[in-house]
């Protein structure tokens, strides 16, 4: 079955064709890669999906149902999660804040001074154990600001994640990323999808590689081909288009 489609998307900014008819199909349970060139429109299509942008025209299904138009708070009740290509986290507040905002917003209870203390207890377990999973204990009570780029980055992805979505949108995730950190992203991201959904838009083909079920390759704002990284690596309007000679060990 598949959690999420598109049909037919179109978008423009002011003229600047983008998106051209694109049909995206998304199965449930698996992780799913779009790869494509620079201005290709990843980031638009993602920011059509989660409501973010409008399309001129087409639309977006999640569970079946047609979501286009929705709001990413709507998108976030119903169970759909992301994290964006530029920084999203809340610089001045904690690691423990910033996931704590994660789970009660998709609780839909507003943090305030007053709340029932049963229920903040509850919280704020909650958050720790997210924390603990994340490896982020240890900079717990740090604002989002002076973590490592590799952290930072790390709970971007947690935060997608705390909202405890049955599908998470992740643009670029390990971009800036030395080595090491991107070894352990990868680690990180395959833990908390695990038996989830994932979209992730990603440059770096050996994470793509070893990370993604399906494969839909995205250029000019259209679907050049979709399939599992083994036929994708292989395919040769995709060689030709955007791989090139990189050789990729799967
Ligand atoms: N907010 C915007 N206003 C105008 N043009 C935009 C905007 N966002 C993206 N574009 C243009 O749309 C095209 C696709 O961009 P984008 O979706 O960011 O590509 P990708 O994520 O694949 O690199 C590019 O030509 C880009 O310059
Ligand atoms: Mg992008």
């Amino acid at each position: 079955m598949n959690i999420l489609e598109t049909k037919g998307l179109y978008h423009d900014f002011s003229g600047l064709q983008v998106l051209f008819g694109v049909n995206l199909e998304v199965r449930e349970g698996e992780r799913h890669a779009i790869i494509g060139p620079n201005g290709a429109g990843k980031t638009t299509l993602f920011n059509v999906i989660t409501g973010t942008y409008e399309p001129s025209r087409g639309d977006v299904y999640f569970k079946g149902q047609k979501i286009t138009g929705f709001k990413p708070h709507q998108l976030a009740r119903i169970g759909m999660g992301r994290s964006f290509q530029i920084t999203s986290t809340f610089q001045k507040l904690t690691t423990f804040q910033n996931i704590r905002m994660g789970i009660l917003s998709k609780r839909g209870i507003r943090f305030n001074l007053f709340q029932r203390v049963d229920k903040m207890s509850g919280i704020t377990r909650e958050t720790d154990a997210v924390l603990d999973r994340i490896n982020l204990t240890g900079e717990r009570d740090f604002p989002a600001s002076l973590l490592s780029y590799g952290k930072h980055r790390s709970l971007e992805v947690s935060l997608a994640m705390s909202t405890d979505p049955d599908l998470v949108l992740l643009d670029e995730p390990t971009a800036g990323m030395s080595k090491d950190e991107t070894h352990n992203a990868v680690q990180l991201i395959r833990r908390l999808t695990e038996g989830k959904t994932m979209i992730i838009v990603e440059h770096d083909m050996d994470v793509v590689f070893s990370l993604a079920d399906r494969i839909t390759v995205l250029h000019h704002g259209e679907i050049l081909a979709v399939g599992p990284p083994n036929e994708i690596k292989d395919n040769q309007e995709v060689k030709d288009a955007y791989l090139g000679d990189l050789v990729v060990e799967v």
